[in-house]
């Protein structure tokens, strides 16, 4: 099995895995990352989103090998100087989880759209990002308190 490296939360990291791996299995087999789940590996739960040069990305749609070069981010990198992202913080003031295990996905594509400047901030965006991914805990309607509430703390939604 080849070596892959690439720049992973702000470092390169290396691992062996197949030919053609996906960048989800580069992350949660390679590297251990429990931050990146296995789901569907089909592109429709959105549990193994990861930001790849900030834009939110389904990890098990797109080889490894087309991430070189690439920032990577992953829930394990999101907090910054030990502080966690607002996004975290709203989660956990409105108990925005149950197993958690659609939790990384879904803060980590609401953080692609509110870290990013130019994008336009909207009810009905974050409304699309949190339906476009699987909770099979039923906490829909907590993760969008918790997003609008990080949004609106972090001057992106009145
Ligand atoms: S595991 Fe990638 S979208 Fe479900
Ligand atoms: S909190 Fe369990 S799947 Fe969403």
């Amino acid at each position: 099995m080849p070596l892959v490296t690439l720049t992973v939360n702000g470092a390169p990291r290396t691992a062996r895995v197949p030919a053609g791996a996906s960048l989800l299995e580069f992350l949660h087999d390679g590297l251990g990352l429990s931050g990146v789940r296995l789901g569907c590996e089909d592109g429709v739960c959105g549990a193994c989103t990861v930001l790849v040069d900030g834009r939110a990305v389904r990890a098990c749609t797109i080889t490894a090998a087309s991430c070189a070069g690439r920032r990577i981010v992953t829930l394990e990198g999101l907090s910054s100087g030990g502080r966690l992202h607002p996004l975290q913080e709203a989660f956990l003031r409105h108990g925005a989880l149950r197993c958690g295990f659609c939790t990384p996905g879904m803060i980590l594509e609401a953080a692609a759209l509110l870290d990013d400047p130019r994008a336009q901030v909207t009810r009905r965006r974050l409304r699309q990002i949190v339906e476009s991914h699987v909770c099979h805990c039923g906490m829909k309607a907590r993760i969008l308190e918790a997003v609008e509430d990080a949004a609106i703390r972090m001057g992106r939604l009145k």
